[in-house]
């Protein structure tokens, strides 16, 4: 596998329909980002697997999705009024805003050493409810999905009557005002959770932090992330969230290094307690402050012992943005199926100089574009073969449009991108946003054309697979053009299907093409769906 660099991502995602910057035509909204066509199925299907494994396939697990509007009070006894925040600073020259821990002395925008004290900013976002605006009539987009289900544990657990130990899992939107939102979606200020909240008996919950783990990892391993790329941090005692006695992070290497995709807390009884009214009689081990509100006491009868007890939290909080972009870091692949010929190599070696060597002089270029474009320049190595798509990649940064020779470039670089080479993504095809293609061989052959359509439409409607069918080019562009968005198989109606073909015995059949081998087999049209659904 070629390693990915972040703006290859980018690039992919933008062409192809996976991923917008949120509110492009109006100039963007920084830390917003708009799942298109293929990206929705994607995320949808990385969901619809959490979900199977974790509620479907477990019988110790309710699923939940509450409100992301909640009272105000939720987030006072859960502590992030008062510690979700992050140290800011800001930079008295040129006015930027960091988190201090994302800098060393410096401002990263215009070198200035003169720099404010760190102090605290609340990451969340409040919004006004109701139509009147005073100081009492406001509430907070939810920071994480958490809270919602400790909210609901008492209503949760009368409901159905279970018996610790048991999971509530959800899956929803949450909002931070992230001062620096960056590294395309890894970094943003609206994004999606898949968390679980499992109870436990107090004393149980060291052997359910490690069992999570586990189980998290070998999920993630499932749905296609390779074990190399996956790392346990151990968060120093130093470091814990106020609410967590234990944190393993676990780190997946993104085209950036190794950072989180998903916290698996061990938040004791933490959180409970803290929404529990009565707290002096529930015995409570974390420290909690004072709640005069709650009209509940969050506790659970144990049949056993006979009495009431507050239940401990293992939480495993995973990203879908995170998780999305960390399926697709994994998959991307380029592959040289044809040799580039020196002439060509020379011919785009020549229009890159001049395209550098033009960006240089640019006057009309931003500074903050002319540098980004000329660093990304610098990357490109000298092995022109091996990186085309970084050329690519580059040609489709900020600014790259406003400079003439970047077409004279792209009219060397696409059709020797389109010659030699294929981008695939070897996404599980349970995780693949389009399962099957279909093309007829020839567009103007009306019986091929009614054909391929019909079995496009019978594979989507009865074998409920994501399925399109294509004509817009030759074959082979055709394959290529699903290979970069991870569509494991493509289905070809020739003129043997139709019986017009020079082998009578192929009549009624289809060439069905696999992504990853390329290798073709042909398949009776009557057994395509069980043949498909064996392995989509
Ligand atoms: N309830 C616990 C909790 O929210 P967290 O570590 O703050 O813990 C859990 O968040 C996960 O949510 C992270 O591991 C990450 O995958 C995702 N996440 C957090 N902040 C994010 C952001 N600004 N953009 C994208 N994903 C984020």
């Amino acid at each position: 596998m070629s390693a990915v660099t972040m703006d290859q991502l980018v690039s992919l995602c933008k062409r192809r329909g996976f991923i917008f910057p949120g509110s492009d035509i109006y100039g963007g909204l920084q830390g917003t980002y708009d799942f298109g066509p293929l990206g929705v199925e994607l995320k949808n299907n990385l969901k619809a697997a959490w979900w199977r494994a974790n509620v479907y396939e477990r019988d110790d697990m309710e699923g939940l999705d509450a409100a992301i509007l909640m009272n105000r009070l939720t987030w006072k006894y859960s502590g992030h009024e008062e510690t979700f925040t992050d140290p800011l600073v800001d930079c008295r020259t040129c006015r930027a805003r960091w988190r201090a821990d994302h800098i060393k002395d410096t401002c990263p925008s215009c070198g200035s050493k003169d720099l404010t004290e760190p102090r605290p900013f609340n990451m969340m976002f409040k919004t006004q409810v109701g139509p009147v605006a005073d100081d009492t009539s406001y509430a907070y987009l939810r920071p994480e999905t958490a809270q919602g289900i400790f909210v609901n544990f008492a209503n949760v657990l009368t409901t159905t009557a279970r018996k610790l130990p048991f999971g509530i899992a959800q899956i929803g939107k949450a909002f931070r005002n992230e001062i620096n939102p960056r590294n395309f979606i890894f970094r943003v200020r609206e994004f999606e959770q898949m968390e679980i909240e499992f109870f436990v008996m107090p004393g149980t919950e060291d052997a359910w932090h490690q069992r999570w783990l586990d189980d998290r990892l070998a999920w993630w391993r499932s749905v296609g992330l390779s074990g190399d790329n996956l790392q346990v941090y151990t968060v120093p005692k130093a470091d814990l969230a106020h609410y967590s006695k234990a944190t393993y992070d676990l780190m997946y290497r993104f085209p950036i290094g190794f950072e989180e995709l998903e916290g698996i807390a061990s938040r004791s009884d933490y959180d409970l307690g803290s929404h529990s009214k009565e707290q002096e009689s529930l015995g409570l081990s974390a420290k909690v402050g004072r709640n005069d509100d709650s009209t509940a006491k969050l506790t659970y009868f144990d049949p056993e012992s006979k009495r009431h007890l507050v239940p401990f939290v293992i939480e495993p909080s995973a990203g879908v943005d995170r998780g999305v972009l960390a399926l697709l870091t994994e998959a991307y692949d380029e592959q040289q199926i044809k040799p580039v010929t020196p002439e060509r190599a020379q011919a785009v070696a020549e229009a890159l100089a001049a395209f550098v060597k033009s960006v240089g002089r640019s006057e009309k270029l931003p500074v903050e574009q002319r540098d980004a474009l000329l660093e990304r320049a610098e990357l490109i190595g000298n092995d022109l073969a091996a990186s085309m798509s970084q050329i690519s990649a580059l040609l489709d940064m900020p600014g790259a449009a406003s400079i003439e020779l970047g077409k004279k470039l792209r009219g060397q670089v696409e059709p020797t991108l389109d010659e030699s080479y294929r981008t695939v993504l070897h996404l599980k095809p349970a995780l693949a946003p389009i399962k099957v293609a279909v093309f007829p061989l020839k567009r103007n052959a009306p019986e091929i054309v009614a054909t391929a359509r019909q079995i496009r439409k019978s594979l989507q409607a009865e074998g409920n697979m994501r399925t399109v069918y294509d004509d817009t080019g030759a074959i082979g562009k055709l394959y290529r053009r699903q290979d970069e968005i991870g569509t494991p198989y493509c289905i070809t109606v020739d003129f043997d299907t139709i019986g017009q073909g020079k082998d009578a015995t192929l009549t009624g059949t289809v060439t069905v093409r696999d992504r990853d081998t390329m290798a073709q087999e042909r398949v009776p049209i009557a057994e395509l769906q069980a043949y498909l659904r064996t392995n989509v």
